[in-house]
């Protein structure tokens, strides 16, 4: 039984693992253990009890609360910090009642006083050996409360350790890098203030024991995601009581949720979990549930395209888009993406969007004769659409000015000469929907690019109760659009970009299929920005385009390599490659072709690591282990250089693979490992298949 529950004691339990909690005989609502499955339901331990403390301690000092709400003598982070109409500000919560629903758990507290109920829903994703978190709070009473701080989960590994915290930190142009730090004695806080997910940090982490580090194959790994594309806010305290705790949701900067009697608010799903195996299996335990649970076409397999951006930024016609599309239909390019440029009045960055239809001189008969040719080549044809964004020169923003987020006596700070348009509000989000709902109904659209190009300012919403839930209604206005445009055009194969990764994140891969992780496409930077996405997202959702950023110094086959290690796309300006380059890259698009099932829905094992040195390595291995495909990079490094063997991972032990001439069981490959020459910037993919 997955879900055990005594009156007082409650274990979930996936594949491999679990998580238990219990009730003391204080009322606390204790996390009792995380981690390896046990053999017993009597191995768990049971909540403490508490004896005595210090009149300084207060209790979540030393307690660890399940889900801790502000009150009483509690200093540490709480989940939940709400302001009663009275103006009562903490919230006592006592345990109700708990209820089973096939896989998933929900525990019932209620205010002791006030008619307030929060509901904690756990669902073990056992195949996966997840456990999914989230939180309703349900106002009964007949007054408004205001929610201050609602996390989605606070996460405990077991207590008695120091713990070294990995997350994933950036900028534009560099995403996704890893940082790894030991936690002591205090606080670090993670987060977006930026109305999106940011590319500053993404809402993931990973504990791993600071005294034995855990390694990509081997050792304790607790780690966890909010599926969440706008504030966030993670807090890792390491205590002085040797616990460690870490609590991820909402942000609560400039935060307020309103509750009116009889309304009920849930939070987004923050995901769990721990693996006995390294870093590379709890990613592929987030890639395995990312494809499977959450991606709207999940593991369908992605086709090769081409984004004109490089090639032709604003400056688009159809002849000139003909033109590419020519040239990367006979490359082998199966999906054919134009870039910004294409609406009405929209000649540079400084004016037209919001006004999503073809522009009248550039495309005098509409998108449809392109749209038309792009087909009669073998191609999909996609599009570029920025949905929640106007300029000043725009007829959607003389309409309605009021319909950007600002404050009535502030200038309106531009950035990219942009505002972004108050999606929060019913009104935006109907009129967006049915324009663009027309757009795709008029048009053959296989494929759309949804761009998010600047962060928020001035967050200011007229005329409701509570313009701080901002932050909020406007990421459920974001799912409300997108998603009542998916459900209308099921097929069409969604991206997520805001300016390359500033929007990744599990709750955005419920609308978007696949994501443009960066704008940086130079190949050596791109591998660890690479690295760092893989950390949470499988290879099937990440974009890459080979472009002719490091052209100078790498060759077309290393830039093509890099690219492959994901969904392969084009953006470099094709009039540039000579008949060589396109001869070579008809080449290389078809052994990806070949092999794409395994890079897209394979396992992923990270063999080297780019953030550690010049030889870098990545594997994918289809799930039967009866094929994978192995990627080695060389950047730079003076000769003489003996790269050290690779060791593969992820084969049967006990089947034979063949590499070149020799054959040996998967077990030996991977102790042995694998020999290869590689010059200065140069690099190999290799197909392994079982003999
Ligand atoms: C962003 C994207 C680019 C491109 C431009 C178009 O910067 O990241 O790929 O689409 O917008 O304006």
């Amino acid at each position: 039984m997955p879900i055990l529950t005594t009156p007082t004691t409650w274990i979930l339990e996936t594949a491999n693992t679990a998580y238990a909690f219990g009730l003391n005989s204080q009322g606390f609502l204790l996390h009792t253990y995380w981690g390896q499955k046990l053999p017993r339901a009597e191995d768990y331990p049971l909540a403490s009890e508490f004896t005595g403390w210090s009149s300084f301690n207060g209790a979540t000092d030393v307690y660890t609360e399940e889900f801790p709400a502000y009150a009483g003598s509690k200093y540490t982070e709480p989940c939940l910090k709400t302001t009663f109409a009275d103006g009562v500000r903490d919230t006592v919560l006592v345990f109700d009642s708990s209820e089973v629903l096939d896989s998933e758990l929900r525990i019932v507290l209620r205010d002791s006083y006030y008619p307030l109920t929060i509901t904690l829903h756990y669902k073990i994703h056992v195949e996966y050996d997840l456990l999914e978190r989230f939180v309703t709070v349900q106002n009964s009473g007949d007054t408004p409360v205001t929610l201050e701080r609602l996390f989605s989960a606070q996460w405990h590994p077991p207590a008695h350790r120091q713990y070294r915290l990995s997350h994933l930190a950036g900028a534009w142009f560099k995403e996704t890098q890893m940082h790894r730090e030991v936690l002591d004695s205090g606080t670090k806080v993670l987060e977006s203030r930026r109305i999106t997910t940011s590319h500053q940090n993404n809402p993931w982490f990973a504990l791993d024991n600071a005294l034995q580090p855990a390694t990509e194959s081997t050792g304790e790994v607790w780690f966890g995601v909010l599926a969440w594309s706008g504030n966030w806010k993670l807090t890792a305290e390491s205590m002085i009581y040797q616990q460690t705790r870490v609590s991820i949701g909402l942000n609560d900067w400039d935060f307020a949720l309103r509750l009116e009697g009889g309304q009920s608010f849930t939070s987004p799903s923050s995901l769990g979990g721990y693996s006995s195996a390294g870093f590379g299996a709890a990613s592929r335990a987030l890639h395995h549930y990312v494809r499977e649970e959450v991606l709207p076409h999940k593991h369908q397999l992605r086709k090769v395209l081409y984004n004109s951006w490089e090639a032709t930024t604003f400056d688009v016609n159809e002849p000139d888009q003909v033109k590419l599309a020519e040239i990367a239909a006979e490359m082998g390019v199966e999906l054919f993406v134009l870039d910004d440029g294409w609406f009405h009045g929209r000649n540079l960055d400084n004016a037209a969007l919001g006004d999503w239809w073809a522009d009248e001189k550039k495309f005098p008969n509409g998108l449809n004769p392109l749209i038309e040719k792009v087909n009669a080549l073998g191609m999909d044809f996609g599009l570029w659409l920025e949905p929640e964004m106007v300029n000043a020169d725009s007829d959607l923003y003389r309409a309605h000015p009021d319909w950007v987020i600002h404050f009535p006596t502030r200038e309106r700070t531009e950035a990219r000469n942009q505002m972004i348009l108050n999606l929060a509000r019913g009104d935006v989000q109907d009129y967006l929907i049915d324009l663009l709902d027309k757009l795709l109904s008029q048009h053959n659209i296989a494929f759309i690019k949804w761009d998010m190009n600047r962060n928020v300012s001035e967050p200011g919403w007229q005329n409701v109760l509570e313009p701080k839930e901002i932050w909020v209604r406007y990421v459920e206005g974001v799912y409300r659009l997108w998603g009542t445009l998916r459900e209308r055009h099921p097929n069409v194969i969604w991206q997520s970009c805001s300016g390359g990764g500033g929007r990744a994140d599990l709750g955005i891969l419920h609308f978007a299929d696949q994501v443009w992780i960066s704008d940086m496409t130079e190949p050596t930077m791109r591998l660890r920005i690479q690295e760092g996405y893989s950390q949470i997202f499988p290879a099937n959702t990440m974009e890459a385009w080979v472009t002719d950023m490091g052209a100078k110094h790498l060759p077309l086959e290393f830039r093509f390599h890099v690219t492959m290690a994901g969904l392969l796309g084009i953006g470099a300006n094709l009039h540039h490659w000579n008949d060589q380059d396109r001869a070579l890259a008809k080449k290389l698009i078809l052994e990806y072709k070949a092999v794409r099932q395994i890079i897209q829905n394979g396992q992923q094992y990270r063999l080297r690591s780019a953030f550690e040195g010049f030889f870098s390595s990545v594997m994918y291995v289809s799930p039967d282990q009866s094929e994978a495909v192995l990627f080695a990079f060389r950047t730079h490094a003076p000769d003489p250089v003996l790269l050290p063997p690779i060791h593969l991972a992820g084969l049967a032990p006990t089947a034979l693979y063949k590499i070149g001439e020799t054959i040996r069981s998967g077990l030996a490959w991977q102790q042995i490992g694998l020999e290869i020459r590689l010059t200065d910037f140069s690099s190999l993919m290799l197909h392994i298949s079982r003999v």
